[in-house]
């Protein structure tokens, strides 16, 4: 009843667990104290439960979280654990604080999501899991409309129960610039003072940001940061007329095409601010990886785009980041060694898509697969639906964003070249943190356990080698989680939803 499928579970023959008023959180090995603060602060809040954390060994009835080297199943030290329930207690095993987290957020979808009142059972399992792909995120943009430091704490929050492990945060678009830089601070001060359809706008602090990256970092979640360019970039030009080819800002954009904006290229004054802007942002990221964009430049010439590309992505690998960007920009051949490219086109590849998506690999990349026509969580789930678009043939119904295989996308991008799966949030439409959670969920599910869970067997076509009815009701028990949570959800046709339970 897990999502993701964990890739080895099995029932054993043990009555099941109770937790005890009593029960302890027994904890050893380094960071060990730090996952089980966590888990304590979840049962606390889910299950109305106090229990300690003790440094001592389990005595019957307590949850054990064991971290040490030879803890972690075969091959799978960074991110793999084991969990066994049993009568006599609870243990979760892993070599890293990462695989002992995720085995605390498996832990808790195999508790009751009614926790609240006793007798607290969990029956006996063993599982021993770890995940396909290394990176398994989501995205949300955070410019076209904007969310507070609380609000994407929420959503870091909503995720990692998933075990998604990065969130790509879309922050400056032509809508609205949402990240302080001290450089250039109108970009913030004029460019982020709107959003879509006028709304109002916002922006983070560096300190808001900081701690943000903090937050995500005690869960176990990198940060992507995204400023795109060249295109996507009227808040920017908007900011200072001498980004400018005519030295006139134009107004700020409150609409919702793309593809007008564009950076110049081979320009002094933009250099430096590329140069500064990817700085400043570099050095409130622990994480390898910045973002640069470089998706629909239609309004940047062909030649003046293969420039910027080469001198931005180097300026990101010279301040120390890993660059990554939407798959055009392997239009370029003068990538930085190991540049991640994202895959947004759809499950068919149009055009150019595939070539420029190989030519990461080529260079020595990778590449993270995000097909808009089933992992793009902004598309509509059905017909005429209030939120969301359908340009990505949509509707795009749970479903179909189970159905589909990473590795079966592009031809010729093999395993291997696959750093792992994103599904994006696209935010024209949606305004409130409920609207968040009525798109991702559940799709983002079906999303993270194509990320986490061992892939279908080679031989099989993905519409049989998944199997959906069994993912769906996985999905129905997982709601039950959501609404002891608070966390909205569309209740989509396909999955057979449990009776409220009244708490
Ligand atoms: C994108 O959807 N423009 C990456």
């Amino acid at each position: 009843m897990v999502i993701p499928r964990p890739a080895m579970l099995e029932s054993v023959d043990s009555a099941p667990f109770t937790l005890a008023p009593d029960a302890r959180i027994s904890v050893a090995g380094a960071g060990a104290s730090s996952v089980a603060e966590l888990l304590r602060a979840e049962l606390a809040s889910d299950c109305s439960r106090s229990l300690t954390v003790v440094h001592e060994p389990p005595a019957f009835g307590d949850i054990a979280i064991v971290i040490a080297d030879d803890e972690a199943p075969d091959g799978h030290d960074a991110e793999g654990y084991t969990l066994e329930v049993a009568a006599e207690g609870v243990r979760i095993g892993a070599a890293t604080t990462a695989g002992a987290f995720w085995g605390v957020q498996t832990l808790r979808q195999l508790v009751p999501a009614e926790c609240g009142s006793d007798p607290l059972t969990i029956g006996a399992v063993r599982i021993v899991d770890h995940p396909r792909y290394a990176y398994r995120g989501a995205m949300l943009d955070v410019a076209r409309h904007f969310f507070s430091p609380d609000a994407v704490k929420r959503f870091i929050d909503a995720i990692v129960l998933l075990k998604v492990n990065h969130l790509h945060l879309h922050l400056t678009d032509d809508q609205g610039w949402r990240i302080h830089i001290d450089s250039w601070p109108n970009l913030t001060a004029h460019g982020g003072s709107t959003g879509s359809d006028g709304s109002d706008g916002g922006f983070y602090t560096q300190d808001e940001f900081r701690d943000l990256v903090a937050y995500a970092a005690e869960r176990h979640v990198t940060v992507v940061p995204e400023l795109d360019m060249p295109g996507h970039t009227n808040a920017a030009l908007a900011s200072y007329p001498e980004l400018n080819a005519d030295g006139v800002s134009p107004a700020l954009y409150t609409g919702s095409k793309v593809g007008f904006s564009t950076l110049l290229s081979g320009d002094a004054t933009t250099a430096r601010f590329v140069d500064d802007v990817v700085r400043e942002v570099a050095a409130l990221t622990p994480g390898p990886y910045l973002h640069i964009g470089g998706d629909e430049c239609q309004s940047t010439d062909p030649a003046d785009f293969l420039r910027f590309i080469a001198d931005a992505a180097a300026t990101v690998a010279r301040h120390g980041k890993i660059p990554a960007g939407w798959h055009e920009m392997g239009k370029s051949g003068d990538l930085p060694d190991g540049t991640v490219g994202q895959y947004w086109d759809f499950l068919t590849p149009r055009g150019s898509a595939a070539d420029e998506t190989l030519s990461f690999v080529r260079q020595g990349g990778s590449v993270i697969m995000s097909p808009a026509d089933v992992a793009y969580l902004d598309i509509v789930y059905e017909e005429g639906d209030r939120l969301g678009q359908d340009w990505a043939d949509g509707p795009t119904t749970l479903r179909q964003s189970y159905e589909w295989d990473p590795a079966r996308v592009v031809p010729g991008l093999t395993e291997a070249h696959i750093l792992g799966v994103e599904a994006p949030l696209w935010t024209e439409t949606v305004e409130t943190v409920s609207d968040i959670e009525e798109m991702v969920f559940p799709r983002l599910a079906a999303v993270a356990e194509i990320g986490w869970s061992p892939a279908p067997s080679d031989t099989d076509a993905v519409e049989t080698a998944r199997d959906f009815d069994d993912f769906a009701e996985r999905v129905a028990h997982l709601a039950e989680h959501w609404e002891a949570a608070g966390t909205n959800f569309r209740r989509v046709p396909e999955v057979r939803w449990r009776e409220r339970v009244s708490s």
